[in-house]
């Protein structure tokens, strides 16, 4: 170790690793990599294509898009102003880590008129999202979202249930339990106000009990005092949004309920169920575990339909759903052990200079030939070989010395049931093909 002073990951973000170099299970690349290549599977079957947007924004767009009184907003994100004309400090404009991808989405959707090319766009995006967090458990600063959004001309539950058919899919596929689903319906413009209102006439009496943040959320963003986890008394007495919808959102929710239904989707109706962006309508829906590494962070997923977003951005009026679920989240709750794909099929041991430079262009012909294989670039002897041919988990270990390159029969050894045959070049290729 030199003198200089050690630069290490900024407080509450972190290395996603190859598993040999931590012991923390949460952070194994190989278990990031496995979910978004089941996500991406179920995205296949779907229909649906992938987006990829900037990481960056113009701090309006999530202002706007995800609501200036938000907890995002106007607490958890990371902004500064850009470099001005001639590279004034300061004087550019303000831009914005995306804290999230919907609005992004939304905004390229206005921005490459989508809507011309199909009536119905169904994308989906991998990647990082940025929140300033303090540390609780499954929350980061730089934390991995996967999620779709299906945006166009049609409202219908129908779509709804299909992608939370997507996500159970997903989930079992997985064999991450112990979750529900939770559902509810925020209403509309048409009839959230007066819900609002009500719920202003029953907490104006209590304000002075309440919490910080409801007293904040009173004159801000009163759905939001239903999310108050201190203030759970009060809030258990409120009156239900579920009891309060106007005919289009109650028909709109029983029908999506019915199509969970017909598709034998176990959930819950959970009319406290609001959510942290501002820009839900109708359906809202969370998917939490019970996974204690989790603690209070118990939310998987979460999403809902955000008809009126696009016109918020200068859209055309269109109707939008989606979800995005936490990576983060779904790999400290995967079994485990999961299938790593790094884990090479064959490990080459070679002994001696010939049988070395023979390993190479082997090697460079099974890798040709689609099959995956490490060797080592040290001249070991044959039992530290095969230690290391242990250690990287290789199902088969290729055994070359001087007595094989002449014969031209290599050693071909499975680790799993220590069988060993001695087989050509050709064969060799031919077995490990199958
Ligand atoms: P969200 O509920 O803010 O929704 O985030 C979705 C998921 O991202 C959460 O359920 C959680 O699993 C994960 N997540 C959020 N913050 C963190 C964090 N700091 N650390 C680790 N994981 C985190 C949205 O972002 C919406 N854009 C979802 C959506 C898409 N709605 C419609 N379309």
């Amino acid at each position: 170790m030199s003198k200089q002073k050690q630069i290490k990951t900024v407080k509450h973000t972190r290395d996603i690793l190859p598993k040999d170099f931590t012991t923390d299970t949460s952070a194994h690349s190989h278990k990031f990599q496995y979910v978004e290549n089941v996500a991406r599977e179920a995205f296949r079957r779907y229909g649906f294509q992938e987006i990829r947007t900037p990481i960056f924004e113009y701090t309006e767009l999530f202002a706007r898009g995800v609501g200036e009184e938000t907890d995002i907003v106007s607490k958890e994100m990371y902004t500064w102003r850009d470099l001005g004309e001639n590279n004034t400090p300061g004087a550019g404009a303000s831009l914005t880590l995306r804290p999230e991808n919907t609005a992004s989405v939304i905004r390229a959707y206005i921005q490459h008129q989508m809507w011309v090319q199909s009536d119905l766009a169904k994308l989906f995006y991998v990647g990082p999202q940025f929140r300033r967090e303090h540390g609780r458990k499954g929350r980061f600063r730089q934390f991995y979202q996967i999620g779709v959004e299906v945006i166009g001309k049609s409202d219908h539950p129908a779509i709804e249930a299909e992608v939370i058919e997507m996500l159970a899919w997903i989930l079992q596929e997985l064999k991450i339990e112990n979750t529900s689903l939770l559902v509810n319906s925020v209403g509309c413009p048409k009839c959230r106000p007066l819900f609002n209102e009500r719920l202003k006439e029953e907490l104006a009496p209590k304000l002075a009990e309440m919490c910080g943040d409801c007293n904040r959320r009173f004159e801000t963003n009163i759905l939001r005092v239903l999310d108050c986890k201190r203030d759970v008394e009060i809030v258990a007495q409120l009156p239900s949004i579920q009891d309060l919808l106007c005919q289009e959102c109650q028909t709109h929710f029983s029908e999506f309920c019915s199509y969970l239904d017909a598709r034998q989707l176990k959930y819950q109706v959970d009319p406290k169920l609001v959510r942290g962006l501002d820009y839900y309508t109708r359906t809202a829906f969370e998917i939490v575990t019970t996974n204690e590494n989790l603690g209070s962070q118990n939310a998987l997923l979460g999403g809902g339909r955000y008809d009126g977003l696009s016109e918020t951005l200068g859209g055309p009026p269109t109707k939008g759903f989606g979800f995005a679920l936490g990576l983060d989240r779904f790999v400290i709750s995967l079994p485990e052990t999961v299938p790593d794909p790094s884990t090479p099929t064959v490990f080459i041991a070679h002994l001696g200079k010939e049988a070395f430079d023979f390993a190479l262009l082997l090697a460079k012909s099974l890798r040709q030939a689609g099959i995956s294989c490490a060797l080592d670039f040290e001249g070991r002897n044959l039992k530290n070989s095969m230690k290391l041919a242990d250690r990287s988990k290789a199902r088969y270990a290729l055994i070359i010395g001087e007595e094989e390159l002449a014969k031209a029969k290599f050693v071909l050894r499975d680790m799993v049931s220590r069988e060993q045959f001695e087989l050509t070049e050709a064969e060799l290729l031919e077995k490990l093909k199958n």
